[in-house]
Order: structure tokens, then sequence, then C-alpha cells
């Protein structure tokens, strides 16, 4: 019998749990390491990981002791835990993200566990602000970040070297990675290990760089969860909706179940080992009509508020999905479907109501 053990770390999250429920529909086997991480779970395994007949161990990437562990019989591994957080520890995205990630294979490499297949969770953030074009010059060029300056006098959009408008250009995987936070930065180099790392001692690797993922599970205690969760606990409060910017910043949106098929993909197709893919939902929407999309589903009478500014926010972040595509992978759901998800697993969620009941 083949051996199907699949090891996701982070599966008690919001993306693991999602996967872990697909691969168990298909047959596998899966074991979840994860640490609770307070900010997420509060250290207590969800409710929707537990009585699927997974194996659940309490474990932390950063131990080498615990990869032994959680390695151990294992033929296909999903590494998903991250730490994401907005504080100004810079240290700890590379504590966790990269090294992490080193003690995978050096684990692997130091029992002579023979893996299948290795995906490692990157990030939309490797972009950072990405490339743009403009008439005067054949060549794209990659922005430096904004000056608090020109955010402070509100000129939000990138203008090129030579003062003139600049386009967008969306995310290529073949572009250069110009990270402007931490958190990209350490997905960047997770990215780099993993691939030389796993082209050196044989272990096939597969990195994914998500758009922002959204649906049911992400939860509300992850201050990183970003725009879905702000605006949604904003208007089931009826509070005032705050939009950054100018709100017409372009982000693409993509559903969890579709990620959970492009991580399905990512393990069991030959030609993506050792690829690197964007998995978005390639459309860019403005944050203010994703804003509005939230108040409508919601039914709230919030008022949309626009100002503010974030200095190492991306003023555009759309992923080109085509690369995906090829490999098979067809997302179908909306913006508008990931948030009724939200919405409607939210308002079940007994331990949250009290972030939005007054
Ligand atoms: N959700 C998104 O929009 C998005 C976008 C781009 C990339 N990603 C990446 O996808 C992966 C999964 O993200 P998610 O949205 O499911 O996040 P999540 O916070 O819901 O899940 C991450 C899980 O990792 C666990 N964890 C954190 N630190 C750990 C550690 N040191 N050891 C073991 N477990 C640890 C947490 O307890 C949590 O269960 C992450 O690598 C993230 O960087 C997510």
């Amino acid at each position: 019998m083949t051996n199907k053990l699949v090891l996701i770390t982070g599966g008690a999250g919001f993306i693991g749990s999602h996967t872990a429920d697909l691969l168990k529909e298909k047959g596998y086997r899966v074991r979840i390491m994860d640490n609770l991480a307070r900010q997420v779970h509060g250290g207590k395994w969800p409710r929707y990981v537990q009585e699927k007949g997974f194996e659940l161990q309490r474990g932390d990437v950063t131990k080498k002791k615990d990869w032994e562990e959680a390695l151990q019989g294992v033929s296909y591994v999903f590494h998903l835990a991250a730490y994401q957080d907005q504080r100004p520890d810079f240290g700890e995205f590379f504590r966790v993200n990269t090294v992490g990630t080193a003690l995978l294979y050096e684990t692997a490499v130091a029992e002579k566990i023979k893996l299948k297949r290795v995906v490692l969770a990157s990030s939309q953030f490797a972009y950072g602000d990405g490339a743009y074009r403009c008439k005067h010059q054949k060549e794209v060029f990659y922005p430096e970040l904004r000056s608090e300056a020109d955010l402070k006098k509100k000129r939000f959009d990138i203008t090129c070297p030579h003062g003139g408008v600049a386009h967008f250009a969306s995310f290529r995987e073949d572009q250069q990675l110009t990270p402007i936070n931490s958190y990209g930065l350490s997905k960047e180099s997770l990215e780099r290990l993993g691939m030389r790392l796993g082209k050196t001692y044989g272990v096939p690797t597969v990195a994914l760089r998500y758009s922002i993922v959204q649906g049911a599970r992400q939860s509300p205690r992850n201050l990183y969860s970003g725009a879905l969760r702000i605006f949604t606990l904003q208007a089931l409060r009826n509070e005032p909706i705050t939009v950054y910017e100018d709100g017409n910043q372009l982000r693409d949106f993509v559903n969890v179940k579709d990620v959970a098929q492009a991580n399905l993909l990512a393990l069991t197709k030959k030609d993506s080992v050792f690829g690197i893919f964007n998995v978005g939902g390639g459309k860019g929407y403005c944050v203010s009509d994703f804003a509005q999309i939230v108040k409508n589903i919601t039914g709230s009478s919030s008022r949309i508020v626009i100002g503010g500014y974030r200095r190492t926010d991306s003023r555009h972040a759309v992923s080109d999905i085509g690369k995906m595509k090829r490999l098979g992978w067809i997302p179908s759901a909306t913006p508008e479907d990931s948030v009724r998800e939200y919405v409607a697993w939210l308002r079940n969620e007994v331990a949250y109501r009290s972030l939005f009941l007054r």
C-alpha cells in the first residue's frame, strides 16, 4: 500500500484546515503539527480539526525535536506554519518562517526521510510594490517604498523615475522580487532556501505565492488577517468602515477552498516540482469597492470612511495566475462568495460574538 501520510504544519489554521479536509476526502492520512499560536487560536485546538481522524501534534516549527517527531513516516509535507504580524519584531519573521523551513530540510536529510513532495506557503508579499511601466522606457522599473512625505500629502500613486504616470504590472512569477517588509523578505528567503536545499538533497519542492485568501475559519484574533476581518467587524458593529489611502489601491482575493484545490495540484502534479506559482483571484478590486461588498453582504448601516495610510502597504497587489491555470487550476469562487462564507461562519462562532455584538 502506498504511504499517503501528509504532514501539515500550521494545519490548525485557516488554509491548513481546509487543505486537511480536502486531503482526507481524497484518501490521504493527515498529521497536523501546530503550536496553537495565542494570537490565532488562544492555545486551543479549534473545533474544526477535532474528531476528524487527523493526528494532532502540538509542536513548534522552530524546534528540531518537534520536526523529528512530526516527520516520522511522512511522505508529503505542506509547510504552512508561519509568523505573520504587523509588529516591528523583525527577527521573529526569520526565526519562524526561514529558520523553521531550514529545520524541515535539515531534519529530513539527517533522519533520511524520503519525502515525495514539500509544498511551501509563500506570499504575494514577496513582490512588494512589484513592477511598473512608463512611456519613457521599454523595461519595467521597480519602485522604492513610497516616502512618508508623499503619503502625508496623499500622493499615493507611484510615479515613474521621470516624474510621469506609471502603470502597475500584475505580479508574474519570473519577475524580480522586491519585498518591502520583514514578512515578505522572510517568504522570499524561505522559497530560495527550499528550492536550493530541495534540489541539492533530492526533495521535490513547490512554492505557492498566495494572494489574499478569504473564507470561513480565518481567525478574527489574527491581527494579520486583513481587510475582510476589519471591515466585517466594523460593519457588524455598524461602526465606520475605514479604508486607507484613497480607496483606489487594487488587491486580488482568492477563496480558501480554491486554495486547497491549488495545494492538492501542487502535491500531485509532476509538472509542479521545483516550480513557483501564484495562487490568486485573477482580478484586481479597488479596496473601497471591496468595503462596499462587505457593507452590502452584512446589511450594515456603516459609513465607508476613506483616509490614513500605513507606510509599508503596497499601492497595488494583483497576481497573474496564468501559470497556475496551466497546471490545471480553475478558481471558481468570487469575493462575494468568500465574504458570505466568512460572515456566516463568524456569526455562528459563539467564541467570537463578543467581538461584534454590543
Ligand atoms: N491567509 C492569507 O491570506 C495568506 C496569504 C499569503 C500567504 N499566506 C501563508 O499561508 C500560510 C497559512 O496561512 P493562514 O492564513 O492559514 O494562517 P493561520 O494563522 O490561520 O495559520 C497558521 C497556523 O500556523 C500556526 N503556527 C504559527 N507559528 C507556528 C510555529 N512556530 N510552529 C507551529 N505552528 C505555528 C498557527 O497556530 C496557525 O494555526 C502561512 O504560511 C501564511 O504566511 C496566507
